[in-house]
């Protein structure tokens, strides 16, 4: 196993917690837990993947992380360049925006989060503009690099982004994000709006982008095969908790918690003589204003005992780097995704 890498970001007991909407949840009251105190690190220039069901608190995650929205409780904090540590989650307003350009994201879906009134250049300029890193022509002069790193025509910075494909949106997405030469990015699910076909590129450039400019992500996606390929480290979620966090590997192919195996079973598999049966997560995703108790997915759990129903399970490492929380993750012999060579 390769060495660990300074940490680059903590997150200590987050948590984030909305007021129900009137009616929402049928009796007008209470709160929605999207994130209910995660804990975890990652380390400079890796990849953490981020999955879970639609709704288990992943875009939260990370627009907590990046302030997009104020955490309910607990701790950020970023050590960047291996110098001091800053509460990210502390800072005050004047700080806050010096910092900010440390930390990028990038939008699921590039049709909707590219301002249709702006031209392509003033797009991806504007994170300089607003972080005052450059005046006048330091400003095309950057942006046209940044433009070539992401393979966009030079000729295509006058026009909107109305003209150009799902692909070549998300370059300009990426392209923005990267203007201001940021530290860590959070990814949400930025390749699920795209043809199969274009995704590879896009991966690609996220991935020589980390290696040139050192850059650290989370990475947030439903396809788990996405998540396996840029990921060194995976965190599953599930009704605002991570429930298993792992290196990649072991995360697919010797999961300890229940939920991890379903996802597991549930990847299409191109051997025929496959073995498993795909375990089918009945249900809906409980409502996070009305979780289960005890431990949140024992109505859907193949496992659950009584305890499970009364008892929320400890989120501890039971082997060297994988943690889960599930009272019988040392006890259970749980089955990974089969490779498919
Ligand atoms: N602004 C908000 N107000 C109320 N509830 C919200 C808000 N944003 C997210 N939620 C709720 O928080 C939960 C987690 O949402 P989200 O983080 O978007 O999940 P995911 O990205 O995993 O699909 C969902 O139940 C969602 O409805
Ligand atoms: S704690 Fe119980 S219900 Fe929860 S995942 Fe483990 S066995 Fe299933
Ligand atoms: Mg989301």
């Amino acid at each position: 196993m390769s060495e660990p890498r300074p940490h680059l970001l903590k997150v200590k007991n987050l948590k984030k917690y909305y007021a129900a909407r009137q009616g929402m949840f049928g009796d007008g009251s209470g709160t929605v837990k999207a994130i209910d105190g995660i804990s975890f690190h990652i380390e400079q220039g890796e990849t953490l993947g981020l999955v879970g069901e639609s709704g288990s608190g992943k875009t939260t995650t990370g627009r907590v992380i990046l302030r997009a929205v104020e955490p309910t409780e607990g701790q950020v904090l970023f050590r960047l360049n291996g110098g001091g540590i800053t509460d990210f989650t502390a800072l005050p307003k004047q700080a806050l925006r010096a910092f900010r350009r440390n930390v990028q994201m990038i939008f699921q879906d590039p049709y909707s989060s590219l301002n249709p009134r702006m031209t392509v250049r003033d797009i991806i300029a504007e994170p300089l503009v607003v972080s005052g890193l450059a005046k006048g022509s330091e400003i095309d002069d950057r942006v046209r690099q940044v433009a070539l790193r992401c393979q966009l025509n030079i000729e295509h910075l006058r026009r909107y982004p109305h003209a150009f494909s799902g692909g070549q949106r998300q370059r300009i997405g990426i392209a923005r994000a990267l203007v201001v030469n940021p530290k860590f990015v959070v990814c949400d699910e930025p390749v699920s709006a795209l043809d199969v076909s274009i995704q590879a590129q896009i991966l690609n450039l996220l991935m020589d982008a980390q290696q040139e400019f050192g850059l650290t992500y989370l990475f947030i996606a439903h396809d788990l095969s996405v998540v396996e390929h840029v990921s060194n480290r995976v965190a599953v979620m599930y009704l605002g908790r991570i429930v298993e966090l792992a290196p990649t590997s072991k995360l697919f192919y010797q999961p300890l918690h229940p939920y991890t195996e379903a996802l597991m079973s549930a990847i299409p598999d191109l051997d025929p003589d496959r073995m498993m049966q795909p375990k089918i997560l009945e249900g809906e995703i409980p409502s996070p204003a009305n979780p289960p108790r005890g431990c949140h997915f024992h109505p859907r759990c193949a496992y659950a005992q009584e305890i499970c129903k009364t008892t929320v399970p400890e989120f501890k490492e039971y082997k060297p780097g994988q943690f889960a929380a599930c009272h019988f993750a040392d006890q259970l012999q749980l089955q990974g995704a089969l490779k498919s060579n």
